[in-house]
C-alpha cells in the first residue's frame, strides 16, 4: 500500500534531534551478533524496515532475537547457523543480501535469498565473483541479479583487489575471511566507511590495515556485546540540508554517528556556508559519536567529485535536491553508482527537479544544478526509494507552493519516523 504525503513551504526549522540507529551498523552488528559466541544487547537499533529484514534473515538462520524494553537482544550461537526452511527474503535491502553472503558462503548448507522489485535489479557479480574465488558456489538470475543460490562450505583465502569502492563488498568478504583457511587480503580502489572493520574488531576479531589495504585471519571466533547504536548521519543529513535552507535556523542533533569515513557531508556543509559546531565527542566500540550544535547560512555550492562522491553517495540526493537553492549551484561527478542504488538515483533526481520547475543537466556519472533557482510545489515520485521520498521533502519545504510525493511512505526503508519528525522542526 503506498501513502503520499504533502510538504507545505516552511519558514525555517528549528529544535533538537536524536536520530535512530544508524543503518549501516544495525545490519553489521545483527549479523556479527548472531555468529558470536553468547548474547548481544542493541539500543537504538535502527527503526528502518532494512535492517528489520536482517534480523528476520538471522531469525530464519536459526539466530533467536527479542526487543527487551528498549534493546535488541540476539542470541548468538556461534559461526554455524542453521539451515532455513525457505528462501530469506531480504525486502529492499542491498546491505541485508551482501553482507550476509559472505556468512552464508562459510555454512554447510544451500540459502537462497531474495528480495523486492528494486533488489531484483541490483547487481550482484561484485559479490558473487570473489565468493566463487574464495570457494562458494553461487548462482543467480541473468545479468548476476538476485535471486543468489549460495551452497557455502570450507573457503580459503584470497588476495582481492575490489574492482569498485563498495563498503558492501569488503564488509562481505571480511565475513566470508572469518570461514575462510589462511588470511584474506582485500584491496580497495578508494576509502569507503569502515563499520565493517569497527564492528569486528568490537566482537574480538583481529584485522591488519595499511593504506588501501585490509586483512583478515579465519577461524577466529566472536563475542557479543552490549552496544548503543550511533545516530544514523545519512538520515540527519535531511535536517542538516533542511537546515542549510533557512539562513535563520538553529538545530541540535544529540547523540550523532561521527565516524570520520561518513562525516565527509560535515565538511562539505560546512564549506558551503553552513555553521556546525561539535559540543560533544565519545567513542563507543570504536565508533566516534557526538552531538552538533547547527545554524543555517547562505549555502555556496560547488563540486563534489572522486573519493568524495563514494564518501557522500547516500547523502547526494538530499544535496542535488537543495543545490538549486544554493549561490552557485552543485556539480556532481565520480557518481555513477547511483544509478544501480534502491532506484536510478540519477534519473530520479532529475527527474523531479525538473517537475519543480528546476533547470538541471543529466550526465552519465552525475547531474549539474545551476544554483539561485525558485522552484514550485508540484507532484513527484518517490520511485519507491526512501531516500527521493526524503530528500524532496526538503527541497518542497524552501518552494512555492504546495508538493505531493507519492509512495513517500519508501522512507519506512531507513527512517519511518521521518515525516513526524521534519513536522517537529520546521516552523511556518
Ligand atoms: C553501505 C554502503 C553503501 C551505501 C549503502 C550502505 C554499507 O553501498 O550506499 O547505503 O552499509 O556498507 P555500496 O557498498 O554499494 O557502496
Amino acid at each position: 500500500m503506498s501513502k503520499d504525503r504533502v510538504i507545505r513551504p516552511a519558514k525555517g526549522l528549528s529544535g533538537a534531534v536524536r536520530l535512530p540507529g544508524d543503518k549501516s551498523i544495525s545490519h553489521r552488528y545483527a549479523m556479527l551478533g548472531g555468529i558470536a559466541a553468547g548474547d548481544t544487547r542493541l539500543k537504538n537499533y535502527s527503526t528502518g524496515a532494512d535492517c528489520a529484514s536482517t534480523l528476520a534473515c538471522m531469525r530464519a538462520l536459526g539466530v533467536a532475537s527479542e526487543k527487551d524494553g528498549e534493546s535488541i537482544v540476539i542470541h548468538g550461537g556461534g559461526a554455524a547457523l542453521k539451515p532455513p526452511g525457505a528462501a530469506l527474503d531480504c525486502g529492499n535491502s542491498g546491505s541485508t543480501i551482501r553482507m550476509l553472503s559472505g556468512i552464508l558462503a562459510g555454512q554447510n548448507f544451500t540459502t537462497v535469498l531474495s528480495g523486492d522489485e528494486s533488489l531484483s535489479r541490483r547487481p550482484m557479480a561484485r559479490v558473487i565473483k570473489p565468493l566463487e574465488q574464495m570457494g562458494a558456489k553461487v548462482a543467480a538470475s541473468d545479468g548476476g541479479r538476485p535471486p543468489l543460490r549460495i551452497t557455502g562450505g570450507k573457503l580459503h583465502a584470497i588476495d582481492y583487489q575490489m574492482p569498485v569502492a563498495s563498503a558492501q563488498v569488503k564488509t562481505c568478504l571480511l565475513f566470508a575471511g572469518l570461514y575462510a583457511d589462511g588470511k584474506t587480503r582485500i584491496h580497495e580502489p578508494i576509502r569507503t566507511r569502515d563499520h565493517g572493520e569497527v564492528a569486528l574488531r568490537a566482537f574480538g576479531v583481529e584485522l591488519n590495515q595499511a593504506q588501501g589495504e585490509v586483512s583478515i585471519r579465519g577461524g577466529q571466533s566472536l563475542k557479543g556485546i552490549d552496544a548503543v547504536v550511533p545516530g544514523d548521519i545519512s538520515s540527519a543529513a535531511f535536517f542538516l540540508c533542511a537546515a542549510g535552507l533557512f539562513p535563520d535556523s538553529e538545530l541540535v542533533v544529540n547523540a550523532l554517528l561521527m565516524n570520520p569515513t561518513r562525516a565527509r557531508l560535515l565538511d562539505v556543509l560546512i564549506s558551503m556556508g553552513l555553521e556546525i559546531t561539535v559540543t560533544e565527542l565519545e567513542e563507543q566500540h570504536g565508533e566516534l559519536i557526538g552531538s552538533l550544535r547547527v545554524r543555517g547560512g547562505k549555502l555556496k555550492g560547488g563540486i563534489l567529485a572522486g573519493a568524495d562522491s563514494a564518501a557522500l553517495i547516500d547523502e547526494i540526493p538530499v544535496l542535488a535536491a537543495i543545490a538549486p537553492y544554493t549561490e552557485n549551484g552543485i556539480e556532481f561527478r565520480d557518481a555513477s553508482e547511483l544509478r544501480v542504488k534502491e532506484s536510478d538515483r540519477i534519473v530520479s533526481i532529475v527527474s523531479n527537479l525538473k517537475k519543480m520547475g528546476a533547470i538541471v543537466e543529466e550526465r552519465p556519472d552525475g547531474l549539474s544544478v545551476p544554483g539561485k533557482q525558485k522552484l514550485h510545489g508540484a507532484e513527484l515520485d518517490s520511485f519507491g526509494d526512501h531516500r527521493i521520498a526524503m530528500a524532496f521533502a526538503v527541497a518542497a519545504l524552501r518552494a512555492e507552493g504546495e508538493t505531493l510525493i507519492r509512495d513517500a511512505d519508501a522512507a519506512v526503508i531507513s527512517y519511518p519516523e521521518f515525516f513526524n519528525t521534519l513536522e517537529g522542526l520546521i516552523q511556518r
